[in-house]
């Protein structure tokens, strides 16, 4: 038997990623006309379920317009864990435990089951909250596209887009310059977005955290390509790529952090040709700005899914792309399960057949 649902409450939680406006879109139109719900915003990932006066009912003005926007309209944040909440006290920080608290405003609020939208610490909260009896279905984001449980995450399409944009204008300027210029992009764990970017964008070199690297390969083919008179070339590095624990003098590379990662290989490439290097860090750029269509697509599918799962009384699962239609499958399927790239996939061929080097 479906549950009586009269008012559903959704957030977004971790790091902002384009479409999810899309998805609140998608969620709010089909509460509002398909399910006849209210709808409240809680803002800022689950501060709003934490603090009460940080939430607002959502009608069809409140989504008007956000398709083409970046962000999300309700805010988020990837700190405010309900189960372990920091705050100062005293000069010291503490952590608290808010969760009981989130369960009794969300009843206080009227919100009968919630629609989560976040990558795999949220969605991790969301089932924590779950198991202390909040209704809740999961929508998984991040631009990383590394969550298993789905063939694609909203967000990826445009983070590539934008990197390999990026990747157009670099060219031309390591052209006229002569000079090697490497590109650092997002991805924690997963080299998707180098991977996917560096082929559309034409580099020579991609580095990702699958495949380990040398920096005496990674050399060797910018110098064979000076020995056919192209004189510039263009590295793709993630920013989780593995490096070789020695350069190529035998000094030992420390494991450099995510936005260091391009201006510690920029240092051995210069010592080992001799080239003028130069590094692009495109950082936050890749997660701000307009969806693109596939992306605001994706997320409008997967919130009207949301809703769907909502009134079908199917709590505790997450919406998901699989063999292109929507589907769902439990939250804890999802969390924690990575999507890596596989070295020996088709893409990794079709780059080595390019001529792509990935430095091993
Ligand atoms: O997971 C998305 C992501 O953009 C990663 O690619 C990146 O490592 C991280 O978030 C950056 O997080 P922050 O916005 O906290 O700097």
């Amino acid at each position: 038997m479906p549950p009586t649902i009269r008012s559903i409450g959704i957030s977004t939680g971790g790091g902002d990623c384009p479409g999810l406006n899309a998805v609140i879109r998608g969620v709010v139109k089909a509460a509002l006309l398909d399910h006849g719900w209210r709808v409240i915003g809680v803002q800022d990932g689950f501060d709003g379920l934490v603090w009460p006066e940080r939430t607002r009912e959502l009608d069809h003005s409140s989504v008007r317009g956000i398709l083409s926007r970046g962000g999300t309209i309700l805010g988020t944040t990837n700190r405010g864990n309900p189960f372990a909440y920091e705050l100062v006290a005293d000069g010291k920080k503490v952590a608290k435990d808010f969760s009981q608290l989130c369960i009794e405003n969300a009843r206080k609020l009227g919100i009968d089951a919630m629609v989560v939208i976040g990558g795999d610490g949220t969605l991790k909260i969301a089932h924590d909250l779950s198991k202390l009896g909040l209704p809740v279905v999961g929508v998984p984001k991040t631009i990383d596209n590394d969550l298993s449980a789905t063939e694609v995450t909203f967000g990826f399409e445009t983070a590539v887009q934008t990197a390999t944009e990026a990747l157009d204008r670099i060219q031309t300027t390591a052209e006229s310059h002569h000079r090697v210029m490497i590109m650092e992009v997002m991805g924690r764990d997963a080299g998707w977005i180098a991977l996917w970017s560096g082929l559309a964008g034409g580099a020579d070199v991609i580095l990702i955290p699958e495949i380990p690297f040398t920096i005496e390969s990674v050399c060797s083919k910018i110098k064979e390509r000076e020995q056919f008179g192209r004189t510039f070339s263009i590295v793709v590095v993630a920013e989780g790529a593995k490096f070789p624990p020695k350069d190529a003098s035998g000094n030992p590379i420390p494991p450099p952090k995510p936005g260091s990662v391009g201006t510690t290989l920029a240092h051995s490439i210069r010592e080992y040709t001799g080239k003028d290097v130069r590094v692009t860090v495109l950082g936050h750029v890749q997660r701000g700005g307009t969806p693109t269509a596939f992306d605001r697509l994706l997320g409008l599918r997967f919130g009207v899914h949301a809703a769907d799962l909502i009134a079908r009384g199917q709590f505790g699962r997450m919406v998901c792309l699989r063999g292109g239609e929507i589907q769902s499958c439990p939250i804890e399927e999802a969390i924690g399960v990575y999507k890596i790239v596989n070295p020996k996939s088709d893409l990794i061929r079709t780059a080595r057949a390019a001529g792509v080097t990935f430095g091993d």
